[in-house]
């Protein structure tokens, strides 16, 4: 036997498979159209520089990367935000804010294969470009719920952690922590979920924090939920920012989805104030969806300085989640009609009717070999078409041909204009 010629990490997608993604893209595409996003799709190839600029380290070490023919350093997509930056660049001094898009990009990373994780994953990604802080940063999030739920899940199956990284990096500054250090706090707060507690506090100690220090990062990290934070005597923009967040989504109804959660800083370097990650409440999981505020990055991709934010949402945990919850739907191959013919005499008639109820709209098959009727039934049955209608001479001569119903399994005449007008 050959050897499997696979690649590790990468996924083939049989029909049965291939629909339960589709009934994924088809809730958030609906969803986010709800909202008046348009979509757009940029390049499944970028250069590779364009990931230097402003991914994080994390991203630089995932990245496929390759020289092409003509030399050129080039990367697979990781993720969409970069591209997105690049291509709003052009047209940002033109296009009427706010600018409000979606795209559902096939994306790569070279990561280490596993549960909740792979190679290649599916992304749905929402934008707004041109809005500061505030109810754009709590519509995206409303798209993210709304795709959820619109995919069955209710508050008690995810939750919406949310932060804000100005509030962060202002606090760690007063603690009298370097920009340096704090990025590392970053990143070691963001790993905590994924590492036992002795890991994280080995890596906090290798920070050699003075007492003072580490008595304001434990007061931060005691900080549970919105009434702890608005209890908290220091303050900054960021904070309040987080409150006024958290009265709009309240607002707008979306609160029990929600919560805040200081340990959600964003593994990505780009990010600015408000950031949240999506998780199933029983936290098994890796996130189902993570975003936030990057006012700064599109500046870096040559153009002006303009608030930005949104949020990445992949297929795989939300796949793994759906399926432990038995939401994702049974596969059928919804056959509206199926022809039978009793001998090759009635193909022509049969092949006009096919054209004709195709042009309709209905999906209809039948077999391609003269098989014995019989078969051609069988066949029928284990399509799961609804309907077969049956071509034979005799009733051919009065112009009638015998619709079935699989479901039913009733017979009836039927006239053959009925099928072809
Ligand atoms: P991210 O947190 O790197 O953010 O990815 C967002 C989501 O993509 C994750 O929560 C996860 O569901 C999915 N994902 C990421 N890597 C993998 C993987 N290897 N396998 C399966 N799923 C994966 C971003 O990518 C940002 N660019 C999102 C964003 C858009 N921020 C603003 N706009």
């Amino acid at each position: 036997m050959k050897s499997d010629l696979s690649v590790r990490g990468m996924r083939d997608y049989y029909p049965d498979v291939y629909s339960r993604l589709q009934h994924i893209i088809n809730a958030w595409r609906k969803t986010a159209l709800c909202y008046g996003f348009e979509e757009f799709e940029g390049p499944v190839i970028e250069s590779l520089d364009l990931y230097k600029i402003k991914s994080g380290d994390e991203i630089i070490r995932q990245l496929y990367n390759f020289t092409d023919k003509g030399g050129r350093e080039l990367a697979l997509r990781p993720e969409l935000t970069p591209t997105l930056a690049r291509m709003i660049a052009k047209v940002q001094s033109e296009a009427p804010k706010p600018i409000k898009w979606f795209s559902i990009p096939r994306c790569m990373r070279y990561e280490k294969p596993q549960k909740g994780r792979l190679r290649e994953f599916f992304q749905f990604n929402v934008d707004i470009i041109g809005e500061e802080e505030g109810l754009g940063d709590v519509e995206v999030i409303s798209v993210a719920i709304d795709s959820l739920v619109a995919l069955g899940l209710t508050e008690r199956d995810f939750v919406v952690k949310i932060n804000n990284r100005d509030f962060v990096s202002e606090y760690f500054k007063s603690m009298g922590v370097s920009e340096d250090i704090s990025l590392r706090l970053y990143k070691i707060i963001d790993n905590a979920r994924k590492v036992d507690e002795q890991t994280t506090r080995d890596a906090i100690d290798e920070l050699n924090f003075n007492q003072a220090q580490k008595k304001a990062l434990d007061d931060y990290l005691a900080i549970k939920n919105i009434q702890d934070l608005k209890s908290l005597s220091y303050t900054n923009d960021g904070k309040e920012a987080l409150i006024y967040i958290f009265s709009l989504l309240e607002a707008a109804g979306m609160d029990d989805f929600c919560s805040l959660d200081v340990a959600v800083v964003r593994g990505l370097d780009y990010y600015t104030g408000t950031v949240y990650e999506i998780y199933d409440r029983s936290e098994r999981m890796r996130a189902i969806c993570g975003g936030g505020r990057y006012n700064h990055l599109l500046k870096e991709f040559g153009g002006i300085e303009i608030p930005a934010c949104g949020f990445g949402m992949g297929d795989v945990v939300l796949g793994e989640v759906l399926a432990e919850k038995g939401l994702l739907p049974a596969y059928s191959r919804q056959i509206d009609y199926f022809l039978v013919r009793i001998t090759e005499e009635e193909l022509g008639t049969l092949l006009k009717v096919a054209h004709s109820l195709r042009q309709k709209g209905f999906i209809v098959e039948h077999t391609y070999r003269p098989l014995a009727v019989k078969k051609q039934m069988a066949r029928a049955s284990k399509v799961g078409a609804n309907k077969v209608v049956i071509f034979g001479a005799d009733e051919l001569g009065d112009g009638k041909v015998t619709e079935k119903d699989m479901l039913t399994g009733k017979e009836l005449k039927k006239a053959l204009t009925d099928y072809i007008q």
